[in-house]
């Protein structure tokens, strides 16, 4: 493992530290980061370097060898979850690059992106979606954790649907670059909690044409990735957003990105907000009748309740209709 103590406030020593710790980032290397000041930028920059755990740079010595020694136990563990784990600290740490350079108007990491495309599905080749979910709410950047919780959920979703490796690496790829468009967004209005005025609402639905140009502007990426990256927001009833596409409209891969976009939103943690329980989020997707490809979302359901099919049964009967928030 690593620990790294750096000032992480500087754009030097931030390049610096990047291009040194690439292979290590790759390799999934466990890295401790301790921070000079807990900004919300600081702990990005750590996040982006590959950090799996981070603590005070003044943390008490007892606290800072009780975390490397449980970071060092972690590592002897041989069985799914460490797997899982080195896994994500590998995809999370490409994805803060990708959003970094998204948000700076810099290049997109292509390399970066390959190596979140890997690791999601290597994560997902065990089915085991609940232990990439527990990672993901280790992280308290809102729009980071959407993205691991989109491309997560994509990664298990195309390898239950047993897609060929192929045809995999482009369903995640199309997850992990879907919100791109993002980055370009006020973050006052993003992460604004609760409701948004009609201005700002209309500036959030800018995105994914920000990201679909941000990509062609970019070259080189499957024509499907494009097209998810624009039509994410469409629905099957022509009520999505930018261009209302309707039915034969939107492709597949379109429809299985939607269906995980809803999803992860209903779920995510918010500091504000309780989590919706999966059950009662599968339950939101089931009740969208018309607007989501019904086959689509009858197999999202062995992906994400994995066998509290039962209970479902049970949370229909009882709750009341349920409206569906706007998803942005
Ligand atoms: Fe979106
Ligand atoms: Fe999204």
């Amino acid at each position: 493992m690593l620990v790294v103590d750096l000032d992480l406030s500087g754009r030097g020593a931030v390049e610096t530290a990047r291009h040194a710790l690439a292979p290590h980032r790759r390799a999934g290397t466990p890295s401790l980061f301790l921070l000079r000041d807990s900004s919300a930028h600081c702990l990005m920059q750590a996040n982006a370097l590959g950090a799996r755990e981070t603590l005070p740079a003044d943390a008490p010595p007892a606290l800072l060898l009780d975390t490397v020694g449980a970071m060092l136990g972690l590592m002897g563990e041989a069985g799914e979850g460490a797997r899982i784990e080195r896994h994500f600290v590998a995809a999370s740490a490409a994805l803060a690059d990708l959003l970094d350079a998204a948000g700076s108007g810099g290049r997109l990491p292509i390399t970066a992106i390959n190596d979140s495309i890997e690791a999601l599905n290597r994560a997902a080749d065990g089915g085991d979606l609940n232990a990439w979910l527990d990672m993901v709410w280790r992280h308290d950047d809102a729009t980071y954790q959407h993205c691991l919780l989109v491309s997560g959920i994509a990664a298990a979703f195309a390898q239950r649907l047993g897609f060929r490796e192929a045809d995999r690496r482009l369903i995640t790829g199309a997850a992990v670059l879907h919100d791109v468009g993002k980055a370009r967004i006020p973050l006052d209005i993003l992460h604004k909690p609760g409701r948004l005025t009609a201005a700002e609402w209309e500036v959030v639905q800018r995105h994914p044409q920000i990201g679909h140009d941000m990509l062609v502007a970019e070259g080189g990426f499957d024509p499907m990735v494009l097209a998810v990256a624009l039509s994410h927001h469409e629905h099957l009833d022509g009520s999505g957003y930018p261009h209302g596409l309707r039915g034969a409209q939107i492709p597949d891969p379109v429809r299985m990105i939607t269906i995980c976009d809803i999803y992860a939103a209903l779920i995510e943690r918010r500091a504000y907000k309780q989590p919706m329980p999966p059950e009662e989020a599968y339950a939101v997707l089931v009740e969208m009748q018309g607007k989501l490809d019904r086959d689509l979302v009858r197999v999202f359901g062995d992906v994400v309740l994995a066998g509290s099919i039962a209970r479902l049964g049970r949370y229909r009967a009882s709750a009341p209709g349920r409206g569906v928030g706007k998803v942005a």
